[in-house]
């Protein structure tokens, strides 16, 4: 039997309430399919770890997440730890270390989820946002100069490098191409007149290889408006790893929220594990509560079944999530109702089953 080796890292705040659905549910598909496991092995790592041992994950953490199959995460950052320290030395490092350069997104308005927007038909929202996840603004490359004087000066440096632009680019389309759907490319070169100019150019030239690909080039600003005003025009998107961070909480926002927005961070070359993620952060203000909406983790877990090769089990999940959504009667506060974190966990694997009985 296939056994896949999962490192659950569970993390902080509402992390461990919505990851523990996460692994129900992961749980009990694997037991219904009877042809393939999950192992699943918990990581302490986090702002708890880090105030205890000053660091936020084992000394030897990538060495040894680098023998599993895939990593679980639930959500990082805390008060009392500064957020540019415990992102990148957890999550931030293991996109890096393990070249999860695509950060696969789905903005889809799923049946029964709600919207803000006014005037739209439920498939007008329906965008995979390919984020580029290894390098742009996200490079950690800069300086603090003459820190503490009058004189300090912050850098922040962006970094676009050709194999990292055509690598993403060249994925994008080969999804769009693979899915027969158009392919916009979200950048800046009007303002960034370097890294963006280079990154239109390299769209251009990638695009050249794809004739049967619809293509359009948008500036960020206009794509951010046009998302809301006119959302169907995105199907594939391709942008950069800033922009896409921004561009998906705005997703969010007109696809349901925070608590049922996903994440894949990829390395499509299976080189290194791959990471499924809720794309919300632990949500200090709520958490401890039983009431963040775990369905964005179960999201994640059908994105881990489909990398699996599992896609019947990936696809069932969306279809329970619809439903739970449509029924409207186990749903978090986020989502307007009254259910406890594990209840809408517990739904899911009760439609699960029922499903497999065929009771439903
Ligand atoms: P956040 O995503 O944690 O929360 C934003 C808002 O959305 C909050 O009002 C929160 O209550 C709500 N929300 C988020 N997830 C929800 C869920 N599952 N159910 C219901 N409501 C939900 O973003 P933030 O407040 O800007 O950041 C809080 C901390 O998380 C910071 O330390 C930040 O750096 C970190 N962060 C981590 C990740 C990650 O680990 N992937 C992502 C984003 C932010
Ligand atoms: C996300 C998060 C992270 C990012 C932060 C927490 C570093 O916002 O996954 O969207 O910006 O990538
Ligand atoms: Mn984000």
């Amino acid at each position: 039997m296939e056994k896949y080796k999962i490192a659950v890292i569970a993390g902080d705040g509402i992390g461990p309430e919505v990851i523990t659905e996460g692994v129900k549910v992961l749980s009990c598909v694997a037991k219904l399919d009877g042809g393939f496991d999950f192992e699943f092995t918990y990581f302490p790592w986090g702002c708890e770890y880090y105030l205890q041992h000053g660091r936020m994950m084992a000394e030897d953490g990538i060495e040894t997440l680098s023998g599993f199959d895939a990593i679980f995460l639930g959500a990082v950052g805390a008060p009392g730890v500064p957020d540019h320290i415990s992102l990148w030395d957890l999550l931030l490092i293991i996109r890096k270390k393990f070249d999860q350069y695509v950060n696969l997104r789905p903005v889809r308005l799923l049946e029964g989820a709600p919207t803000p927007l006014s005037g739209i038909r439920r498939e007008d929202i329906n965008m995979t946002f390919i984020r580029e996840n290894s390098e742009g603004e996200y490079a950690g490359s800069g300086a603090l100069l003459y820190p503490g004087t009058d004189r300090e000066v912050a850098i922040q440096n962006g970094v676009f490098s050709r194999h990292g632009c055509e690598r993403i680019i060249r994925y994008a389309f080969e999804l769009a191409r693979r899915e027969g759907k158009s392919l916009t490319s979200i950048s800046k070169g009007n303002a960034l007149n370097y890294s963006m100019v280079f990154w239109d150019k390299i769209f251009t030239e990638v695009g050249a290889e794809y004739p049967d690909v619809k293509t359009y080039s948008y500036l960020v600003d206009a794509a951010a408006m046009f998302m809301i005003k006119d959302p169907k025009r995105f199907e594939i998107v391709v942008t950069s790893n800033l922009f896409g961070d921004i561009l998906t909480d705005l997703g969010a926002a007109i696809s349901g929220g925070m608590g049922l927005a996903a994440g894949a961070n990829l390395n499509p070359e299976r080189k290194f594990p791959s990471m499924f993620e809720p794309i919300h952060g632990s949500a200090p203000d709520i958490a401890g509560r039983k009431v963040a909406n775990p369905l964005a983790t179960v999201w994640s877990a059908s994105q881990m079944l489909d990398f699996f090769g599992q896609e019947k089990w990936g696809a069932r999940l969306i279809e329970i999530i619809e439903e739970i959504l449509t029924e409207g009667k186990t749903l978090t506060p986020d989502l307007g109702g009254t259910a406890h974190t594990d209840e809408v966990g517990d739904e899911v694997v009760r439609r699960l089953v029922a499903r497999a009985e065929g009771k439903i």
